[in-house]
């Protein structure tokens, strides 16, 4: 077996690998379109191949100017292998070893993936491969959106609002709510950094995105006591809820809607015809706080990543 990036002279071979399967992948439009725009590079694109025959393949995404590749975007080996798990996992390592790093495998699923039979088979022995190759730590994020079909939410008067124009305080906001948090990121970011530095990041990657400074937000109680904030934000795409939290001795009275509505408000005000969102499955209160608010779920991702314990 010959594990190889591969060139330009592999593509027609490239294109006829197909996954028929019931999950994201990198179909030919995409892997044509991608590979053109720089997305997809060939030296990114891996195969093992027997007999000038592609068994099995492996696509990552990065940006077009990037220096490394960062995500894994499709894993596939011919039906015909009987070890599906072992040539998927050592054309990920074989990879990984050129790369000098393994970056996490994202995959796209339908919600209520795991009562499909078929979808579940599809990510079971993926899963297995990327475990072999060191991608250990599973997380399924769940995507909301919200559209105009759903209320807006008037105000409940249980907190009120203010802009808050010092950065330090959302530093010291985004510093308390990461206590307890049931946000996987969080967690991780964590065990390793100090809570001080963390919110520091956070803070700076909110205000790299396309969303205005001025539309974030401090909640109060009607006694004046911070209760939490809220980040209304937009990304690439569009407008995305961004960020909420409540401090954690606010916890369990359900301020989490009273943020959630705001954010929508303030964003449907403005005309937005779709908010998205993401949360982790594990951050139940969010995603319950989406439902009841009535974001729609369109979409989970799951993603396999190397434990950064192991690093
Ligand atoms: C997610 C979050 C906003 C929920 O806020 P909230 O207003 O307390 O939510 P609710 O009042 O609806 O809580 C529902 C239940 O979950 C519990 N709960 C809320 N947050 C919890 C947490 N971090 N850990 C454990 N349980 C939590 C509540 O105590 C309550 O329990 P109960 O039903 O037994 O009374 C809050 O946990 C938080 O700020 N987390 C950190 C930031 C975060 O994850 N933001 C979202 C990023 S996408």
């Amino acid at each position: 077996m010959l594990f190889r990036s591969t060139v330009e002279a592999d593509l027609d071979r490239l294109l006829r690998c197909t996954v028929d399967e019931p999950i994201s992948w990198a179909d030919p439009d995409r892997l044509r379109s991608m590979l053109t725009d720089g997305q997809y590079r060939h030296e990114r694109v891996w195969i093992a191949e027997q007999d000038g025959e592609i068994l099995a393949r492996a696509v990552w995404w990065g940006f077009p100017d990037g220096d490394k590749p960062l995500a894994l975007d499709c894993l596939y080996v011919h039906p015909s292998v009987e070890d599906r798990v072992a040539l998927g996992a050592a054309l990920l390592r074989h990879a990984h070893g050129a790369f000098g790093d393994a970056p996490a495998y994202h995959v796209f699923v339908p919600s209520g993936w795991r009562d499909y039979r078929a979808v579940a088979d599809a990510i079971e022995w993926r899963w297995e491969a990327g475990r072999r190759a060191g991608l250990t730590d599973e997380l399924e994020r769940l995507r909301y959106e919200w559209t105009p079909a759903a209320p807006v939410p008037e105000p409940s008067g249980r907190l009120t609002f203010e802009e808050e124009p010092d950065d330090e305080v959302f530093v010291d906001l985004f510093r308390q709510v990461a206590e307890g948090s049931l946000d996987h990121h969080t967690r991780l970011a964590l065990l390793t950094k100090d809570p001080e530095a963390q919110a520091r990041e956070d803070l700076a990657d909110y205000r790299s995105m396309p969303g205005d400074r001025s539309w974030w937000r401090v909640a109060r109680t009607p006694e004046g006591d911070l209760a939490g904030f809220a980040m209304p934000s937009a990304n690439n795409a569009g407008p995305v809820v961004g960020y909420l939290g409540v401090l954690p001795e606010r916890r369990g009275h359900g301020y989490v809607g009273d943020l959630l509505d705001e954010i929508t408000r303030f964003h449907a005000g403005r005309g937005v015809q779709r908010i998205v969102a993401d949360t982790d499955s594990t951050n139940l209160p969010m995603a319950a706080a989406f439902e009841r608010a009535g974001y729609r779920l369109f979409a989970v991702r799951l993603v396999l990543s190397a434990d950064p314990a192991d690093d």
